[in-house]
């Protein structure tokens, strides 16, 4: 008989999204004339149509399909040269980064990249995650077979986890012992905090120091308003040797069910043999990319492409401030009820302290059933998220608005 991959039975509970699909459903079985009335905040997911300029590219270059002069199969698995070019220009050259086009990879989204990521890792590096994290870091790795079990708050045995906390803005310090591979998220998910130019370069002058490589998450960089605030690890001196970079264009085309973002892994960067030998990373990546993938598809790589055209950044500029917007209606109606809100202005989340007494599963439970109104968890993100819960800005007007009109009448 084969055997399985025994790792997967240490995950804990199911990926937090499911489990609060789950929640729903059973709510809404319960009280069929309720559930109709369910506005969600809990998963990050947009609500508002593709841009105009994605939609037009996105039709021609189906019509290029259908046509044996233009038909295109098979594409660089890495991703076509208008795209790699258009991002590497447009989101780093032009803005004083030095990437090049052939450090781009173009791929189905930047979930799967911080998962794929790790087949060119080894098993004996310590991982660093913050906490409250983006639960794929976590999972992965334990898929991967990077940690011992999880203790009874979910905490796996084997990782580095990095408080983020009221205290220190929700940006994590430098850990007192030595990390491997470290996972940063600006703007944040959860908690929708950010980091400062001098927080970022304190952790790539560690990185640089002990050899660390910092898996940098900017998947959530178009929201960034504060002109103070870095959009990639790039911005600080010294990350082309010590970080990759994903990026994603679900949070700012809104292609979240159409799926496209991109690594960015510089040429200059290395890491160790278990021979001890320093190596080159990008050719792994590379050799990654044409062993395990075929590539994005064509309308939708062309699709991206038109995220870059004039029409299509005044287009997405006008989604971002849609959901900032929601962010901004639904901190004030929370704040106005006495709770302590936390991010929301240079990110899509807000991170709301619950009221004290109370556990994140039971406001969770507490404002789905008084509400109907669905949130996240803060628990689901790790020990640091008890107290707290999640409310994404991702919605249309009306539904942020019917949110934040519901949230005024909490009563604890
Ligand atoms: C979330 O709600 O945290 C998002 O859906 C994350 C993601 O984009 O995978």
């Amino acid at each position: 008989m084969a055997y399985l991959n025994d790792h997967y039975f240490k995950l804990k509970a199911g990926y937090l999204f499911p489990e609060i699909a789950r929640r729903v459903r059973a709510f809404s079985d319960e009280h069929p004339d309720l559930g109709k009335a369910l506005v969600r905040c809990g998963i990050g997911d947009v609500t508002e149509p593709l841009p105009a300029a994605v939609i037009e590219a996105m039709h021609r270059a189906v019509d290029e399909l259908a046509h044996r002069e233009t038909f295109r199969g098979y594409g660089p698995e890495q991703g076509y040269e208008f795209l790699r070019h258009a991002i590497a220009e447009n989101d780093y050259r032009k803005l004083g980064m030095d990437i090049a086009d052939d450090e781009i990879f173009v791929s189905d989204g930047s979930k799967c990249d911080c998962g794929n990521i790790l087949d060119i890792f080894a098993h004996q590096n310590r991982i660093a995650v913050v906490d409250p994290v983006y639960p794929v870091y976590v999972d992965t790795n334990v898929m991967t077979g990077h940690t011992g079990p999880a203790d009874e708050f979910g905490a796996y045995e084997g990782l580095v986890y990095l408080p983020c906390t009221k205290a220190n803005g929700f940006v994590p310090e430098i850990p007192k012992q030595r990390v491997d591979l470290i996972y940063l998220c600006f703007p944040n998910n959860p908690t929708g905090s950010v980091a400062t130019r001098q927080q970022l370069q304190v952790w790539v002058e560690y990185a640089l120091d002990s050899g660390a490589i910092i898996l940098y998450d900017a998947a959530y960089e178009a929201y960034i308003v504060d002109p103070a605030i870095p959009h990639s690890i790039y911005e600080i001196s010294g990350a082309r040797d010590c970080a990759i970079e994903f990026r994603s264009f679900s949070k700012n085309g809104g292609f979240t069910g159409v799926r496209c973002g991109f690594t960015v892994l510089p040429k200059s960067m290395a890491a160790l043999t278990s021979a001890g030998e320093k190596k080159k990373l990008h050719p792994l990546w590379n050799r990654r990319f044409s062993t395990k993938f075929n590539g994005v598809s064509y309308p939708v790589q062309r699709g991206a492409e038109a995220i870059y055209s004039e029409k299509g950044r005044q287009q997405v500029r006008t989604l971002v401030s849609h959901y900032l917007g929601n962010a901004r209606i639904l901190a004030e109606s929370l704040r106005s009820t006495g709770l302590e809100v936390f991010g929301g202005q240079n990110a899509p989340y807000l991170w709301v302290a619950a009221p004290s007494g109370y556990s994140s599963w039971q406001v969770f439970d507490k404002i789905l059933r008084d509400l109907q109104v669905v949130v996240t968890p803060g628990a689901g993100f790790g020990a640091q998220g008890e107290g707290y819960f999640r409310v994404s800005a991702f919605n249309s007007r009306q539904n942020a608005q019917e949110a934040a009109r519901r949230f005024k009448e909490l009563r604890w």
